[in-house]
């Protein structure tokens, strides 16, 4: 079995191989706090060891459950959002065929999505689209009182159960939640829903080798125990003991963080399949919610090629250069498409006729990469041999690793969020929620 790999060759016309390996010490020294558990945010070190600790009961209990849902459902709503949906909706739309999604061909059931966002017309065409469906929810929410997910699962709960009777819904109804505390919790524990612990010691964004992540991918037909596999295959890959020089997550830290301080203020996680966009959306809340704050960090952002060349492309090429990109570039696909011969040749296209789609769409990549190195955007790319769910375990433990890493080099807290309560407690108080009496009066003068 081969690994996912990293390679900054393209990166060193901007910064040299000696600049990025002098990071060496600060990296090794983030991870000494990290694995002795003495930095910053010291009590959401969980996932750390989380691939290997994954129990076969805990994996047999998920799975279990999944089958259930499998079994009853012709859809299952995750209602999740940011850490508590990302993950699992990365690996789901990775590995599904995009063009089966709403009717799979198999038994499996549609997967569906709410409570990460608070638009009407999403939940009204959600719940007209489930109406008469047997459906089930998964609700994830670590703090059991997350306003866009509490909400959605009201409306759906309330819908399930009008479908159902109380009595079935609750067979349909899984809450993923704090083990003691919180409103979601609660809820579960008054209704007799199954319920799956996150462990305290876990935070939203790097929970997704919990029953968070691994309950939805298990119910969309997805092989947990590769995704695990993989995982801890990449734990001990980047474990402390593996010297810098072999160390994907430590050499990529370095790497961002020597960019990041020549003036590369923005980081573009690229692919160039559809099917990865999700992927860089987990990365870019990973990154942005670790990075981001007292008042430093790079911004990562994420473009899908070649789509994206047609609209950003300008941009990336030509606009201010604060950018640098870093390439998701897998191997080889799944599927096969050869490019017919077409005897009139109108389209002047028979230079590709018997071509693999995929020669062309790596073309695309590397000269891609030409330009944009030639236009001053250094390339970093990560090397996945196919799409599955093992490599995924790598590329998802390879990214929490190097950002624990990242984080602790730039000199923050990777590991709280303190900047997202400022909308909540905003939007609290304009909604007079009990208990921002104060803060309403206050808002309210302001508008
Ligand atoms: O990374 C995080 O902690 C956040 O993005 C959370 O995942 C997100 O806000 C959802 O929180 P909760 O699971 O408490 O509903």
């Amino acid at each position: 079995m081969q690994n996912i790999k990293l390679n900054i060759d393209k990166v060193q016309n901007f910064v040299s191989k000696e600049n990025i390996f002098a990071y060496e010490s600060k990296v090794k020294e983030a991870s000494k706090q990290l694995h002795s558990k003495t930095g910053e945010g010291k009590d959401f070190l969980g996932w750390l060891t989380l691939p290997s600790e994954i129990s076969e009961e805990d994996l047999a209990e998920i799975q279990e459950t999944a089958d259930l849902l499998r079994e009853e459902c012709d859809a299952v709503v995750v209602a999740g959002i940011g850490g508590s949906y990302l993950g699992s909706r990365a690996v789901i739309d990775a590995l599904n065929n995009r063009f089966e999604w709403l009717a799979p061909k198999d038994d499996s059931p549609v997967i569906l999505y709410a409570g990460n966002n608070i638009s009407e017309d999403y939940l009204a065409e959600l719940t007209e689209y489930l109406r008469g469906v047997r459906f089930g929810i998964i609700n994830i929410s670590k703090s059991g009182t997350t306003t866009e997910t509490a909400l959605a699962f009201r409306i759906l709960k309330t819908q399930l159960e009008q479908q159902e009777g109380k009595e079935d819904a609750q067979k349909l109804i899984v809450a993923i939640t704090d083990e003691k505390k919180g409103a979601l919790r609660e809820l579960a524990t008054k209704e007799g829903y199954k319920t799956f612990v996150i462990p305290d010691n876990v935070g939203g964004r790097f929970s997704v080798l919990t029953p968070v992540g691994l309950l939805p991918i298990a119910v969309a037909g997805f092989d947990i125990r590769q995704l695990v596999r993989g995982a801890q295959d990449m734990q001990k890959l980047t474990a402390d003991s593996v010297p810098f020089v072999e160390n994907p997550a430590e050499i990529y830290a370095a790497t961002r963080n020597r960019l990041y301080e020549s003036g590369k203020k923005i980081e573009i996680l690229v692919n160039y399949h559809p099917k990865l966009h999700y992927i860089g959306e987990w990365w870019k809340q990973l990154y942005g919610e670790s990075d981001g704050k007292d008042l430093k960090g790079i911004f990562p952002a994420g473009v899908d090629f070649s789509t994206d060349l047609h609209s950003m492309g300008q941009w990336i090429q030509e606009g201010e250069r604060s950018i640098f990109e870093t390439v998701i570039s897998i191997a080889e696909p799944n599927k096969k498409v050869e490019v017919p011969l077409d005897k009139d040749n109108l389209d002047g296209l028979n230079f590709l006729a018997g071509k693999r789609v995929d020669e062309v769409n790596k073309m695309a990549e590397l000269g891609t990469q030409i330009a944009h190195v030639d236009g001053q955007v250094p390339n970093i790319r990560i090397e996945v041999p196919r799409l599955n769910e093992y490599y995924i375990g790598q590329l998802f433990y390879f990214f929490e690793k190097a950002c624990g890493l990242s984080g602790y080099v730039l000199g923050v807290n990777p590991f709280n969020q303190p900047g997202v309560e400022a909308y909540k407690k905003n939007m609290f108080a304009l909604l007079n929620k009990p208990g921002f009496e104060k803060e309403s009066e206050e808002i309210k003068k302001r508008l």
